[in-house]
């Protein structure tokens, strides 16, 4: 079977856990169930990716084999598979432009960004030299020029991209504009995780909606120690995380809350936490005659393999778009993999729209909302 080739952006503890799980889904069962929503998309299997090329900015991590990047200093995510064969490609100096954030430097090293003083190689000749298919984008928060730089790099070199950022791209009309017109498909944007925050809180308000009840007003707060955490200390970088966040939820309500009552986003830095992201959320409400219902939930997840189970269905959704010949945002599998689509869906609608592509049934849906 022929793989699908990937490039990705940004080899912190999202890529090392989609890494690791390429590697580790070839010794472990990949049923449904076995931490894997789709075991197979087209006939590629989770293993069944090869990573061709990436990118990063930080001196650690720039020349080495990407095998021996994923697990350097900063990351800082669970190790579920040590071993990673050589397969000869080594991580490449990529355009820094807004990727991180000047309150790093004041952070010890084993916990930030350590920026290369190197040129950058040129990114859209690497794609295409290294024949990729689908290029990943996992840059951190807040690098809008960064990620529009790598989005234009796609569209030069006619790579699909997976947008797992929060900044808006997919779901932006210009850009999507841009990708339909260079032939290009994209999935994004903001990765929604397997069991994530976003997700249980999406679910629980429609719950709550579904049965008759009334939400007066709802909180999210996450706390995590990896270094998304850290560089989301800085407020200036939040405003499209927190924007992406609270409309993933208020999409599902029958009425969105006023603006005072829905609050959510990324909450505080605690190191020790490491990758173990912990999510409270809160949803008040009133039921029959008015009786109130007061819910409070607490999850904890490892952050980023959490999303990398999600990321590697998307990965090859956007490659079975590529092979069809289809461009621009796919709407079906963007709704049920992101937080921010170009439109938003219930989630077990998404999920029929997103298996029917699968299965070659929405082709022409997904044509007609694209042109
Ligand atoms: N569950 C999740 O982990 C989750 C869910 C939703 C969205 N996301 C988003 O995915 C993105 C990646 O998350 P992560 O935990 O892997 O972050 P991370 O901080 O571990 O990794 C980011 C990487 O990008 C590199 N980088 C910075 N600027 C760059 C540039 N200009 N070019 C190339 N590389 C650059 C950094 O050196 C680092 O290796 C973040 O935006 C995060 O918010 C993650």
């Amino acid at each position: 079977m022929k793989k699908v080739k990937l490039a990705v952006v940004g080899v912190g503890n999202c890529a090392s856990s989609l890494i690791q799980g390429i590697e580790y889904y070839k010794h472990h069962h990949n049923e449904h169930s076995d931490g894997i929503m789709q075991p197979n998309i087209n006939g590629w299997r989770p293993q069944d990716i090869a990573i061709v090329a990436a990118f990063d900015v930080d001196k650690r991590k720039i020349g080495l084999p990407i095998e021996k990047a994923i697990f350097a200093e900063p990351n800082c995510t669970t190790v579920f598979q040590k071993f990673i064969p050589v397969n000869g490609v080594r991580v490449k100096m990529g355009q820094l432009l807004d990727g991180v954030a000047d309150h790093m430097a004041e952070y010890p090293s084993s916990q930030s960004f350590r920026v290369a003083q190197e040129d950058p190689v040129n990114v859209v000749e690497e794609l295409k030299s290294s024949g990729a298919e689908v290029l990943v984008c996992y840059l951190p928060v807040g690098s809008q020029k960064a990620v529009e730089f790598y989005a234009n790099a796609c569209l030069q070199a006619k790579v699909a991209m997976v947008n797992c950022v929060p900044v808006f791209i997919a779901s932006d009309k210009k850009w999507a504009n841009n990708f339909t017109q260079a032939g290009v498909p994209i999935i994004g944007d903001d990765i929604k995780s397997q069991v994530g925050a976003t997700i249980v809180h999406r679910v629980l308000a429609r719950l709550f909606n579904d049965r008759g009840c009334k939400i007066s007003r709802t909180y999210q707060l996450n706390t995590g120690g990896n270094t998304d955490f850290l560089n989301m200390l800085e407020r200036s970088r939040l405003k499209y995380k927190k924007i992406s966040k609270t409309e993933s939820v208020q999409s599902q309500l029958d009425v969105p809350l006023d603006t005072n009552e829905i609050h959510i986003g990324p909450s505080d830095y605690v190191p020790w936490q490491k990758d173990n992201k912990v999510a409270f959320i809160r949803i008040e409400g009133k039921g029959f005659g008015g009786a109130p219902i007061d819910l409070e939930m607490r999850l904890s997840v490892q952050d980023s393999p959490n999303s990398a189970g999600v990321v590697i269905d998307a990965i090859r959704c956007v490659a079975l778009a590529r092979e069809r010949g289809l461009a621009g945002p796919l709407n079906s599998a963007s709704s049920y993999y992101m937080k921010t689509p170009p439109a938003q869906h219930r989630d077990h609608i998404a999920r029929e729209l997103t298996n029917e592509f699968i299965m070659g049934e929405n082709i022409q849906v997904n044509k007609n909302k694209i042109n």
